[in-house]
Formats: structure tokens, sequence, C-alpha cells
């Protein structure tokens, strides 16, 4: 059975609830059954933390255990360079990790069009909602042809 891991940074444990004009009113575990709807014969790990250490961790795993990832680093984005250095851990491991963002963080405050993240990640998809994340599975979940 295919694993993907699915990473939430910072306050996107209060999706539903946190700012829904920007985010919407799901939660994760919307979330976590879109996807495991999307997808039945994956096994779709969902997790959230507040936590950088603990996210890190997860990437670590990742690396350890082969698991394609979809991270959400929601503020950590914007700063993280010990984020950025797992997933780069991630993806120099040959893993692919996807960058997901609910919102666009372009068409927003100046603050969030910088990404840390994004010059090590596998592809960045942002401003679908959670189909930000659908797509991710996606393309996860597509065979990839070799390029030329
Ligand atoms: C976010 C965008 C970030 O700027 C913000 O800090 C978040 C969520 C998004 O999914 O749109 O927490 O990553």
């Amino acid at each position: 059975m295919t694993h993907i891991l699915v990473l939430n940074g910072p306050n996107l444990g209060r999706l539903g609830s946190r700012e829904p004009e920007v985010y919407g009113h799901a939660d994760l575990a919307d979330l976590r059954a879109v996807l495991c709807a999307d997808a039945p014969s994956a096994e779709i790990d969902l997790r959230q933390s507040d936590d950088e250490s603990e996210l890190i961790g997860w990437l670590h795993e990742a690396v350890d255990q082969r698991v394609p990832v979809i991270l959400n680093p929601a503020a950590f984005t914007h700063y993280s360079y010990a984020l950025r250095d797992a997933a780069a851990l991630v993806t120099t491991a040959g893993v692919p990790l996807i960058e997901v963002h609910i919102s666009n963080p372009h068409s927003r405050e100046s603050f969030r069009h910088t990404s840390v993240i994004s010059a090590v990640a596998t592809g960045v998809i942002a401003g679908f909602g959670f189909d930000s994340y659908r797509l991710a599975l996606v393309q996860l979940l597509r065979p990839m042809p070799a390029l030329e």
C-alpha cells in the first residue's frame, strides 16, 4: 500500500474556525476524509503540529522510510531554515516532497511572498483550498516517466 505523509504546520489545527474567509470552514478531519476518498488504496497519514521540532522529526521519518510528503509548512514557510534543511534531506534522498498552501500566499501580505521551502521542494501548489492537497496527491500517485 502506498504510504503518504500529509504534514501540516502551526495553526492549521484551527482550520474550520481560523479566518474562514481565507481558509474556508472545513477542518483537518474533513481534509483527511477528502484525501482518503480520493485515494482509497493509499495510506494517508495526516498529521499537524505547532512544534517545529516535531515537524522536523516527521521529515526525518519520511527520509528513513522513504515516504513521499505533502507539506503545508504554514507560517514556517516564510522563515524556518531548520524546516527547509529537513525538507532538503527528503528531496536529496530522492523522495518527493510537495509544498502546498490553502491560500495563495503571493496575493497576501508581503512577508508571505517568501518561501524558504520552495527551492528544496519537488513542486509547489498554492491557492486552491483543499484542492491544493488533492492535486499534490494526484501527482504523487502518478507514475512518473523518466525525463529525457
Ligand atoms: C498557509 C499560508 C501561510 O502564509 C500561513 O501562515 C498559514 C497557511 C496556507 O495554507 O495558505 O498558516 O500555509
